[in-house]
């Protein structure tokens, strides 16, 4: 049966989602087909639907009306996810989020209950969980390769520009974004808790350095997890020219660092050979785009397969890969770095 998908928000990440919908019958991966989108901006909205072959609804509601949209992908301003996903879930249809999952943590939990009250999938994309170095990442680790964990390193050095700041009015606003931990380090703070498990504390300096916008563009932070081991976050819009995403776990038994989706390093202790620690072909990823200094620049194949898992869990009845509670988890550590900067002190987490 060919899934109908309808895409609310058809600005920068909407033409990745109706590149991954396209993608996902000719990869194989699912029946679908994008059937419709809205925006309030309606000329932008037309010429995203004539690029995309497919009409452009008024408005939400017709949208929601359609019976042949049967998953809606939340693509607007991260302030308003969960207000347009709600509404969307009222209407029956299955739910992709864009991160954050929204801006607080009252907005989560609305969003997640309107789910579960009626009865839709809700997936949060985070869709580096699908590159294939973090794949083999979990697979490490679930193996017990890398023994006990220790120290989880996540680090998003990217540079954007004022103009991208002043490309939308919501970008660079508390209301509506969040600074660079919440709109672009929010990624790898979720691979850390998703390889590290839950966060206990965090103690974090937030500052605005290079920008004139009014929340961060760099944020620190250490981070104790509920296991005892411990980490730091780093994410920064201020660091020319942008570098590759980084995250680095450590066990008792070895060391894995991912850039950019890729296994770029790995050694195992008592491995006697080096040829064994190198990185080899068949874990070094496949991500083909560097997005520290380009916002656009996103591998659509990540996206198709976290809307295929979200398709076969529909199918399935089981939970997706990447769950509304672990979008609000993640939501949870960048909110509790924002408060733990403004108070000067550490910050407990419910987990
Ligand atoms: N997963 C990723 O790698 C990734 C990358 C970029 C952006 N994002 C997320 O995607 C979301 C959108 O970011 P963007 O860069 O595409 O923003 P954007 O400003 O380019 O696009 C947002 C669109 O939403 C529309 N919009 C605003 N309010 C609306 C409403 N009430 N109903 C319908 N449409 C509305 C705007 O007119 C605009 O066209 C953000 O939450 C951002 O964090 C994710």
């Amino acid at each position: 049966m060919t899934r109908g998908f309808g895409i609310v928000g058809t600005g920068v990440i909407a033409a990745i989602h109706a590149d991954a919908i396209a993608m996902l019958p000719e990869t194989g991966l699912a029946d679908a087909r994008l059937v419709a989108v809205t925006d309030v901006a309606t000329g932008p909205a037309a010429a995203f639907a004539a690029a995309h072959g497919c009409p452009a609804e008024p408005d939400l509601a017709a949208l929601l009306a359609r019976r042949d949209v049967d998953v809606v992908c939340v693509c607007v301003p991260s302030g308003l996810h969960a207000q347009i996903a709600i509404q969307a879930a009222s209407a029956g249809k299955h739910l992709v989020v864009e991160k954050p999952i929204d801006v607080s943590l009252d907005a989560a939990d609305r969003l997640i209950d309107a789910a579960r009250a009626t009865g839709v999938a809700l997936t949060v994309i985070s869709q580096h969980r699908f590159d294939q170095g973090l794949v083999e990442l979990k697979r490490l680790l679930a193996d017990g390769t890398l023994g006990r964990l220790l120290l989880g390193e996540a680090s998003t050095k990217w540079y954007r520009t004022q103009a991208y700041y002043e490309s939308a009015p919501w970008r660079g606003t508390y209301a509506m974004d969040g600074g660079s931990l919440m709109n672009q380090g929010v990624h790898y703070v979720d691979l850390l808790r998703w390889c590290m498990g839950p966060a206990a504390e965090v103690t974090a300096v937030c500052v605005t350095q290079a920008h004139q916008i009014e929340v961060e563009d760099t944020a620190l932070a250490v981070v104790r997890f509920a296991s005892g081991a411990v980490g730091t976050i780093l994410s920064s819009t201020a660091a020319f020219p942008g570098f590759p995403q980084r995250l680095e776990i450590t066990g008792t038994d070895g060391t894995v660092t991912v850039e950019d989706g890729r296994i770029v390093g790995r050694a195992f202790a008592g491995n006697a050979d080096p040829a064994a620690s190198a990185v080899s072909a068949d874990v070094a990823g496949s991500a083909t785009v560097n997005p520290g200094g380009n916002p656009a620049a996103i591998d659509v194949a990540s996206h198709a397969a976290q809307l295929a898992d979200l398709l076969d869990a529909v199918d399935t009845g089981r939970e997706p890969a990447v769950t509304g509670e672990s979008g609000r988890a993640a939501l949870e550590i960048v909110l509790a770095v924002y408060e733990s900067s403004r108070t000067g002190r550490p910050v407990s987490l419910s987990r």
